[in-house]
């Protein structure tokens, strides 16, 4: 297999789908002859591509229900990868990316799929619903790599797919902080006190505080996933771990750059459970199945893809938390 050349993102406009975009729009400088689209669903007339980096990708309307629109894209950019920064609600967000692999598979140049995973491994997150709905495509995938594996004639051109697992974003930990360019710290994710609030020097741990939590800066998951596409072959998982520790061990790090003890609260399943109110937004819902995922200790320890570890280089989360907290 040789790298990807011409590569489509669904959902490049989102909020991770935006720092891969940029990621793959830098690599341009050094190769120049990677072509990039982004697929959304609405177009403005105003915001027609996503330039940087002296780059630009055009932005292209599809609708996720109708496949053979979407072929038609893919087919006219002879497009050979498809990455998938897709979300939505739980009820549409598999329809529409089922609906993009059957588009993509329908192209005879597309040998590489890559499905919206980009967070804890879906397939150990069995608290959190969205997650779980992650599953099926990852199942299609396995199916059509050892179909079309099986049916090879020679041709050399295999199809690979693979899961990009990269934790929780660590960029959350920066939330509330001081700093004059504070804002920066986000990206373009939102600010989210996700279990620590360091702001208020509170936190609400967890369980017991000794599960793991597996961060990584959304800038470094844009970059990482920018260079996986220039691999000559793809794992069905690749994983980049900026940091990874137990939520203890997070806070006594955290009280030592913020030079003061933190009041911690340890929550038990039972109360995290008797705050899901049923008429909770879905983001809120799946905020506190995330609490209780990690308190599960569905994350678990794992070292960034051998490949790349040399390739891109991480913040950890004490270089982060110096960076915004110190
Ligand atoms: N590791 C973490 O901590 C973490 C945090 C957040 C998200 N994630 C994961 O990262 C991935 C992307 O999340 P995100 O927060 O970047 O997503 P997002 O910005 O909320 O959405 C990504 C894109 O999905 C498209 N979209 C939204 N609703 C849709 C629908 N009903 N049908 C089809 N397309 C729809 C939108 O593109 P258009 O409007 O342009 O069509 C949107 O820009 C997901 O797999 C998510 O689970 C991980």
């Amino acid at each position: 297999m040789s790298p990807s050349q011409r590569i489509a993102v669904a959902g490049g406009t989102g909020r991770i789908g935006l720092h891969i975009v940029e990621s793959l729009l830098s690599l341009k400088s050094t190769v120049p002859s990677l072509h990039i689209i982004v697929l959304s669903r609405s177009v403005k007339p105003e915001k027609s591509n996503i330039t940087f980096a002296g780059s630009s990708a055009p932005i292209i309307a599809v609708d996720y229900n109708d496949t053979s629109g979407i072929e038609s894209v893919l087919r006219e950019h002879n497009i050979d990868t498809v990455i998938s920064a897709l979300l939505g609600d739980v009820e549409v967000f598999d329809v529409a990316q089922q609906n993009l692999l059957t588009a993509a598979l329908n192209v005879p140049t597309i040998r590489r799929f890559a499905p919206s995973e980009l967070s804890i491994d879906s397939e150990t997150a069995d608290s959190v619903t969205i997650y779980v709905k992650k599953r099926p495509i990852l199942q299609r995938l396995r199916e059509v790599k050892a179909a079309r594996s099986a049916s090879d004639s020679g041709s050399g051109v295999r199809f690979e797919y693979t899961k990009f697992v990269t934790g929780t974003i660590m960029n959350y930990l920066a939330s509330g902080n001081p700093k004059s360019s504070g804002e920066d710290a986000h990206g373009h994710m939102f600010a989210y006190k996700l279990i620590f609030d360091f702001e208020n020097g509170t936190a609400e741990i967890p369980g017991d505080g000794q599960a793991l939590l597996w961060t990584s800066r959304i800038q470094d998951i844009g970059e990482f996933i920018a260079h996986a596409t220039q691999l000559d072959g793809w794992p069905e998982q690749m994983d980049l771990v900026g940091d990874v520790r137990s939520m203890n061990e997070i806070r006594c790090l955290a009280e030592e750059i913020l030079g003061k003890k933190l009041q911690v609260t340890y929550i038990s399943e039972e109360t995290i459970q008797s705050r899901m109110d049923p008429n909770v937004t879905p983001l809120a819902k799946m905020a506190f199945e995330v609490l209780l995922s990690f308190g599960r200790g569905e994350m678990k320890r794992s070292k960034t893809y051998a490949s790349l570890k040399d390739v891109v280089k991480p913040v950890g989360l004490e270089e982060f938390l110096r960076m915004w907290w110190g």
